[in-house]
């Protein structure tokens, strides 16, 4: 069944929202917590190992409750149900999305045109366990008999940010195999990989959903040219596999049938780390860690499912972008996240959340008469308090943060790890508090400072504060958690689309380039000077062709 439409705007709880935000929007967080002793508590989901606070969030109980009965006169628990039912909520493209599928219990059953897609989803855990192990035990060997050493994802989109960022993420699990990704079109990009290779001893992963995609084609076409430079032909099988929907297409360019990982055209490019897709994860992290990563989120995928929505994070998460997006106009959103270890975070996002979200049809084919999609954007503190944190601190704007923190860190460096997270909590307080004029006042007469310095410093000291932000305080960086985390997003994505009544899971918006891309590379190659552009593009074309 299809999902069902309704402009969010025609809803009571919008149109009580609006003059709530009216009651709520001057109201200092700080001024909140005075009146609710219970505050942080009350708003503070404690589940399995996380510890998400979303105290620090320009909203009261009232808030909440609008929030969610907006949730409720959406259908959002019958939107959720189809969800992970497997109906076809990705209209225009005609298909379910099932990435929940891909970790869910061996005993579920979720059809897909009359069959149980769980039994297949297995027998692909079941082939990559396989080969994983046999690569890592050295027990798949080169061609001439060497062990492998390093593994290539070729990739772009989903096909690589996914497998990079949880590859970084989890370095600390890593084997001795070294990961490689290549992406970009860019030729240069590349041959700074392969120049760091023997290829004697390097296994390449061509991981391409549709199998047609211009970077990932020509990337592997390259670097297959390069390999055989050094190796026959018959080597390819010992060294490259493939994984995608397209097995007539990866056969074509000369990969066995063995060789291929298959996926389903259900689990979408950007939610599809936990398909074959993954496999660079697999074999950089050891199949175990791959499987508890799939099990957090399957973690996660049931909290979603069954918890109440007062109680449930994703869910939550969602609706507070909402308020923000759609009542205080802000307009990007921060993920920072205090660990190293997912310094990709915010850029696997960047894809998951504005190629999901970044539409303007709502889904009954209108142009929806308000906003949707948030910027994301982020780096890891305490790097990022030392770039742009001043502008989240005194700037114009009204930007959301997401604090990601661990209770232990990996190494178990205490010194480092007490350090960065006393970061990690000063930063969300002084975001919400700022500080006054008289706090401002106080410190610069105890620094004996002339009056008239004073009162010229006096403006540019202050910290207006009641920036919101939610911090998610979590055990240990694990594969299980990172799992969790993850899974948390997609969910909050999925919410998001329900309530701006968009579909989430095409992209058109990313065609038209490509196909005029297309154009132009023809006529980059030839002798004739361009004049069917605007005279901007064609000037450009000659110029470069000059
Ligand atoms: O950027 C558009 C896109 O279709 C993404 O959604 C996808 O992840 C990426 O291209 C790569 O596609 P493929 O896996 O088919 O090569």
């Amino acid at each position: 069944m299809a999902l069902k439409s309704t402009n969010p705007k025609t809803t009571e709880a919008w149109l009580k929202l609006q003059s709530h935000f009216l009651e709520i929007k001057d109201i200092h967080l700080k001024e909140l917590f005075k009146n609710d002793p219970g505050r942080a508590d009350d708003f503070t989901i404690k589940w399995e190992d996380f510890y998400v606070d979303f105290s620090k969030n320009r909203m009261t109980s009232k808030t909440l409750d609008l929030l969610l009965n907006l949730a409720n006169e959406l259908d959002l628990k019958d939107a959720i149900s189809k969800y992970f039912n497997g109906d076809i909520i990705n209209k225009t493209e005609g298909r379910a999305v099932l990435h929940t599928a891909l970790r869910a219990k061996d005993d579920t059953e979720v059809f897909v045109d009359g069959e149980n897609v769980i039994p297949e989803v297995y027998n692909v855990r079941h082939k990559i366990k396989m080969f994983t192990d046999a690569v890592v035990s050295g027990e798949h060997k080169g061609f001439t008999g060497q062990d492998i050493t390093d593994v290539v994802n070729i990739g772009i989109g989903g096909s690589d940010l996914g497998p990079a960022m949880v590859v970084d993420a989890l370095q600390y699990y890593k084997n001795h195999l070294n990961t490689h990704f290549v992406s970009n079109v860019d030729g240069d990009h590349y041959q700074e990989v392969v120049k760091q290779l023997n290829p004697e001893t390097t296994l390449f992963v061509i991981v391409s959903k549709t199998f047609t995609t211009q970077e990932t084609l020509s990337n592997a076409n390259s670097i297959r040219s390069w390999f055989l430079k050094a190796m026959p032909e018959e080597a390819i099988s010992n060294h490259f596999v493939a994984v995608s929907t397209n097995i007539e297409s990866v056969k074509a360019f000369g990969i066995d049938e063995v060789n291929i990982f298959p996926m389903k055209d259900w689990v979408g490019g950007r939610f599809s780390l936990w398909s074959a897709v993954g496999l660079s994860i697999s074999l950089a992290v050891g199949n175990s860690n791959f499987e508890a990563l799939l099990n957090g989120a399957q973690s996660m995928d049931n909290h979603f499912k069954t918890e109440d929505f007062n109680k449930n994070i994703p869910v939550i998460a969602a609706l507070l972008t909402i308020w923000y997006n759609n009542f205080f106009n802000a307009e990007s959103e921060a993920i920072i996240p205090y660990t190293q270890y997912l310094n990709q975070f915010a850029t696997y996002l960047q894809q998951g959340i504005m190629e999901s979200n970044g539409k303007s049809i709502d889904r009954q084919g209108n142009r929806v008469n308000y906003e949707t999609g948030t910027l994301i954007w982020g780096e890891p503190g305490t790097n990022s308090q030392h770039a742009f944190f001043q502008l989240i601190h005194q700037g114009t704007k009204l930007i959301p943060a997401d604090f990601i923190g661990y209770k232990k860190s990996l190494h178990g460096n205490k010194d480092h790890h007490d350090k960065l997270m006393s970061n990690y909590f000063a930063q969300t307080e002084a975001l919400m508090n700022g500080k006054t004029e008289k706090e401002v006042l106080l410190e610069l007469t105890k620094d004996n400072l002339a009056q008239e310095v004073i009162n010229n410093l006096l403006p540019f000291k202050i910290f207006e504060g009641n920036k919101p932000t939610t911090s998610i305080l979590i055990d240990q960086l694990t594969p299980k958690s990172l799992g969790k985390l993850i899974a948390m997003y997609e969910h909050k994505i999925f919410v998001q689309g329900i309530i701006w009544n968009i579909f989430s899971y095409d992209q058109f918006g990313v065609e038209l380039g490509k196909q005029l891309a297309k154009t132009i590379l023809e006529e980059l190659s030839s002798d004739k000077s361009q004049t069917k552009h605007d005279t901007s593009t064609q000037n450009l074309v000659n110029f470069y062709k000059d």
